[in-house]
Order: structure tokens, then C-alpha cells, then sequence
């Protein structure tokens, strides 16, 4: 269940994360300045390579207690590769998180901006504009599997897909909701049915299943091979596409990279049941090559912030943010936006020109 005030906890973690990161607050304050949404921030220096130096691990011992009292984590970018191995940094904080608080949707959007120039040839902003719905807890990703006759000819690795009914409904069930929502109404299942013939089937029978509950909803289906080349020449065929660990994977890296710089892309790590608070993050990691200079666009950060209004049903809220987002890179004022959009600005005149236009809103 949600308070009032919508309790945040502020994870900046490493590098440009922590740059991104006010911009990220400033930006949720101002909409909700403007709609009159109560948001409280807490801000937390563990999930960080400094908190890693000092203490020896990632996080404190009673993290898990610490953050189930919050409504949502917004989550900045871990890892310093050159200070802790990204195995011991991912592992020990974000990996923790979406594990621990049943994080079992990963959400993000693929929608091309005004003002981004688009990978693909020929597609303009209103083109490309779906969402990508991931397992996040099991599939593929399972921890079920071995080693035999280590060393020798004989050598043998195994790991097996898990797919439970639960799980499975599950995310079916949050991606049909998103579509039903939606304009167009239409979900596409991630398939691959004709190569992995037990769990792929079983995927593609639950999908059947749930669609009898979602009469207004229409359904395809594709093989993963088939389905990532219509990514890149039909993106305009998408609206809600649905896919195991796996599949969502690769899917929800390849749709926001045809639209664009990832440093405007937001993902959800999302628990619908509200049990545990959900957690919202840049794309990116923590970019070591460019951190420390203030350099960094914080769109994904705010983006982020829009996903986290838009989970807890402030939609005006997050309509504004979005719609600053787009005006200022519509606008794409070489001094205000940042280097890897062209432009020769910083992360503090591209947050600044967002804030002041949510701000502007209404
Ligand atoms: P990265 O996303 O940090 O950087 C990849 C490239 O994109 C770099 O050239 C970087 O400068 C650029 N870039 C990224 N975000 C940008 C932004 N906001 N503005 C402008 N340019 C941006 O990925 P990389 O280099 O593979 O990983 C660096 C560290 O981050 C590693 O420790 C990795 O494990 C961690 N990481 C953490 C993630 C997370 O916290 N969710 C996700 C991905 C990586
Ligand atoms: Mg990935």
C-alpha cells in the first residue's frame, strides 16, 4: 500500500550516478510542487564502492528492514570496476534488491524523442513508442544446474529454464494490464517455441490462457530470432511486448537503442503487489570514463523518476515530467543539452532546463 507522503529512498551509488542523481530529486520535487504530491526523500550512501571500501560490503546488515519501509528506491548506478569487481558490487547491492524484494517486473520504455536522433533510418518521434515487460526472477536465469567430470573429456555443465505458473502468470498478467490501459491495445509474446520445445510451449500456452481475459486485447507472437529484426525494421508494430528473463534481456537493451543515447533511457524494477518497494534506475551504469566532470546527461535519471510517478498512479505528474523531457530535447539547445546528444551542455544546465519546465507545467 502507498503512503502519503510517497516515501523515496536515495541510492545515488557510484560515479555519474551520483551526479545524475540531484537533478533526478529535483526534478520529482518540481512535479510534485506542481500536482500537489507529498514525496519524502531519504538519502543512502551504501550500494557504493566508498561504502564497499569502508565497511567491507556492499551494504549494512539490516539494509532489507532499513528500505522495506520505503514506497520506492530510486536508484542512481553501482560498480567501479577498477576499486571492487562489478561481481561484488552488483551482486552485493542492486542484484540484493530485485532479488530480495521480489522485483519480478522489469518495465522499459522504447519511445523515440523529438530532438533524438534515431538509429534507424527514416523514423520520426510518434514511430517508435512501446513498452518492453521482462521477467526478472527466474526463466533462464535459474541457479539450477551443475558441474560433472570437472577437468576431463567427460566435462559436463548444466542449468535449467525454470518456468512456474506463478511466475509466468505473473508477468502476463502485468503485461496484459499495461496493454489494456494503452491506446492500442495489443501485446506481443517473446517466443521460441520451435527450438526450446518444453518451457517455450508452456510460455506461449499460459499467454493463450490469459488473453481469454483480455478479450479487447490483441495478441501476437514471435521467435526471438524474427521478433529482435522486426525491432529494427518495423519498430512501429509494437506496443506492449512481453518476454521471459532472457528474452526481455536482450529485448530491453536492443528497443531503447533504437531510440536513441543510453543515457536517456529509465527501466522499472518493479514489485506490482506492493509487498516491497519497487525500484527505479537509469539504464546506464555508473559511465567511470566520463564521471567526475559533470558531464553526464541526466535524462535517464529523470526518466526514471517519470516511471516512478507514473507505478504509483500520478499520471498528470508523470505526463509533465515526460513532456519536459520532450520539449527540451525537441528545443536541443546546443548549450543546454549534453555531449552525447550533441550538444556541448552540462548535467547541470540539461537537469535545470527540465526542472524549471516541469516547474512551467499546469
Ligand atoms: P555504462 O553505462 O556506465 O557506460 C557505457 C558508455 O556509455 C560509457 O562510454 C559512458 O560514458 C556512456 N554513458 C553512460 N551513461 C551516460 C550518461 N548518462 N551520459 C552520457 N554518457 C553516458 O556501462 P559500463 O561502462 O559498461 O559500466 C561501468 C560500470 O557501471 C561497471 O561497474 C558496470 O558494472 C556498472 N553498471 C551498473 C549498472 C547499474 O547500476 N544498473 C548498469 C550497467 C553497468
Ligand atoms: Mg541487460
Amino acid at each position: 500500500t502507498t503512503t502519503s507522503p510517497l516515501k523515496i529512498a536515495v541510492i545515488p551509488g557510484d560515479g555519474i550516478g551520483t551526479e545524475v542523481m540531484p537533478y533526478g530529486v529535483r526534478c520529482l520535487e518540481a512535479a510534485g510542487k506542481v500536482f500537489g504530491i507529498e514525496l519524502s526523500f531519504e538519502t543512502f550512501d551504501f550500494a557504493s564502492c566508498d561504502f564497499y571500501e569502508k565497511h567491507g560490503d556492499m551494504l549494512p546488515p539490516d539494509w532489507k528492514e532499513t528500505l522495506s519501509g520505503f514506497d520506492a528506491i530510486y536508484f542512481g548506478a553501482v560498480g567501479m570496476p577498477d576499486r571492487v569487481p562489478d561481481d561484488v558490487s552488483l551482486w552485493g547491492s542492486l542484484l540484493k534488491f530485485r532479488r530480495e524484494f521480489d522485483q519480478y517486473i522489469n518495465l522499459r520504455p522504447c519511445r523515440l524523442l523529438a530532438g533524438v536522433k534515431c538509429p534507424l533510418a527514416g523514423r520520426k518521434p510518434g514511430d517508435i513508442d512501446f513498452w518492453i515487460v521482462r521477467e526478472n526472477t527466474e526463466g533462464e536465469y535459474s541457479s539450477i544446474g551443475g558441474k560433472i567430470f570437472e577437468g576431463t573429456d567427460r566435462e559436463t555443465v548444466m542449468q535449467e529454464t525454470v518456468m512456474t505458473r506463478t511466475g509466468v502468470d505473473r508477468v502476463l498478467r502485468y503485461a496484459f494490464d499495461l496493454a489494456q490501459q494503452r491506446p492500442r491495445k495489443k501485446l506481443t509474446s517473446a517466443t521460441k517455441s520451435n527450438g526450446i520445445s518444453i518451457t517455450m510451449p508452456y510460455w506461449d500456452a499460459r499467454v493463450r490462457e490469459m488473453a481469454k481475459g483480455y478479450p479487447d486485447v490483441k495478441v501476437d507472437k514471435y521467435h526471438i530470432d524474427i521478433l529482435t529484426a522486426h525491432f529494427v525494421q518495423h519498430p512501429d508494430m509494437f506496443d506492449v511486448v512481453v518476454g521471459s528473463n532472457l528474452f526481455g534481456d536482450i529485448l530491453s537493451d536492443l528497443g531503447p537503442a533504437c531510440t536513441g543515447t543510453i543515457g536517456i533511457a529509465p527501466s522499472g524494477n518493479i514489485n506490482p503487489d506492493r509487498a516491497f518497494p519497487s525500484l527505479f534506475e537509469p539504464v546506464h551504469g555508473s559511465a567511470p570514463d566520463i564521471a567526475g566532470r559533470g558531464v553526464a546527461n541526466p535524462v535517464g535519471m529523470i526518466w526514471a523518476g517519470q516511471m516512478l510517478l507514473q507505478h504509483f498512479g500520478f499520471r498528470d505528474a508523470a505526463d509533465a515530467v515526460l513532456g519536459a523531457i520532450e520539449s527540451v530535447l525537441a528545443r536541443g539547445d546546443a548549450d543546454v543539452v549534453t555531449a552525447d546528444m550533441g550538444g556541448k551542455g552540462t548535467t547541470k544546465s540539461l537537469g535545470e532546463a527540465i526542472e524549471a519546465e516541469i516547474l512551467a507545467a499546469k
